[in-house]
């Protein structure tokens, strides 16, 4: 991947941040975003820690959520913008309650910042890769897409409404040398499964044939087989990978 761009949404996140080391390890120049609530020092401290671990990482403000936070996003990249070759929608979040209690805010959340975001993040810089003919788009959705989960409405409608996306654009770019692919992860040792109650881990540990939770790495290396140069013919597809949990 020497001499492609990369940016990833959530980069400095748990499958975000390996993510970002694996496309460095291949060569890529990775622009990471966060969001962190604003809290930049914090940012700017896991920046120090990659450097520490040899990885020169640029980092950037976005809300995904919020079309004109990704305008402004852009407006401050200026010309990188126009030459970003691999982005990875990653950013994501859960707000889990079943539907009966579910609230409006905790709907309107999860929606925006896990599908609106797609939007908010591909738009500014699809003309920019048809014109220059190349792209590798990853959506990171979820086996919760496709198998739904107790107290995932939200989440679930988010997640499958990336599936169509991916095709939908898939189709209309595959002329341009863009691919445009999902990857659907199983349950993963990131801070957003810890917050699950222990005793509810232990039972979807239970279901998972491999017997364990995943690691971020085994996400990772699947985003540099579909971002690489090499993946053009692949498009419009799923990639899961959960273990065994639940297979299609
Ligand atoms: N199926 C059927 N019933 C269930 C259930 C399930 N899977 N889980 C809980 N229930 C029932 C309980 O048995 C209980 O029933 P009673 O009231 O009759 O006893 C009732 O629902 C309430 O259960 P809880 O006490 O757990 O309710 P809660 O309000 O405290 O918690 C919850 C609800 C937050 C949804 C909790 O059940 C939970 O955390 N579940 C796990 C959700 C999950 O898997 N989230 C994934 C997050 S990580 C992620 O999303 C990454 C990814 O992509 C994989
Ligand atoms: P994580 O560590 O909580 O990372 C989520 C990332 O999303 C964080 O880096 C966070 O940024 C970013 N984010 C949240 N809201 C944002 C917003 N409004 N604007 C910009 N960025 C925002 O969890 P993770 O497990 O690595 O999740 C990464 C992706 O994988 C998510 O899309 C998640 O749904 C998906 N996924 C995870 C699992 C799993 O089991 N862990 C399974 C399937 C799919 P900051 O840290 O900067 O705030």
């Amino acid at each position: 991947m020497k001499g492609k761009k990369a940016l990833v949404t959530g980069g400095l996140g748990g499958i975000g941040t390996s993510i970002c080391q694996h496309l460095s390890n291949e060569g890529a120049e990775v622009i990471a975003t966060y969001f962190r609530q604003g809290d930049h020092e914090s940012a700017k401290r896991w920046r120090e820690e990659q450097k520490k671990n040899g990885y020169n990482f640029e980092i950037y403000y976005v809300d995904v959520a919020d079309y004109n936070s990704c305008q402004k996003l852009f407006e401050d990249l200026g010309s990188k913008s126009q030459d970003i070759d691999i982005l990875i929608n990653n950013a994501g979040i859960t707000s889990d309650t079943p539907f009966s209690k579910m609230d409006h805010i905790q709907w309107e959340s999860v929606l925006h910042t896990n599908l609106d975001s797609l939007f908010n993040m591909t738009r500014p810089i699809i003309n920019n890769m048809i014109s220059r003919r190349y792209g590798r788009i990853i959506n990171i959705s979820s086996i919760n897409a496709q198998k739904g989960q107790y107290g995932q409405t939200n989440y679930s409608a988010s997640k499958a409404g990336i599936h169509g996306f991916t095709k939908a654009l898939a189709l209309e770019v595959a002329s341009k040398g863009i691919t445009v692919n999902t990857i659907s992860p199983g349950y993963i040792a990131t801070k957003m499964v810890m917050k699950i109650k222990e005793e509810i881990i232990e039972k979807i540990v239970g279901q998972i044939p491999v017997g364990r939770l995943g690691k971020p790495e085994e996400i990772a290396r699947a985003v540099c087989f579909l971002a690489s140069e090499n993946s053009g013919f692949i498009t419009g597809s799923n990639l899961i990978i959960n273990g065994g949990q639940y297979l299609l």
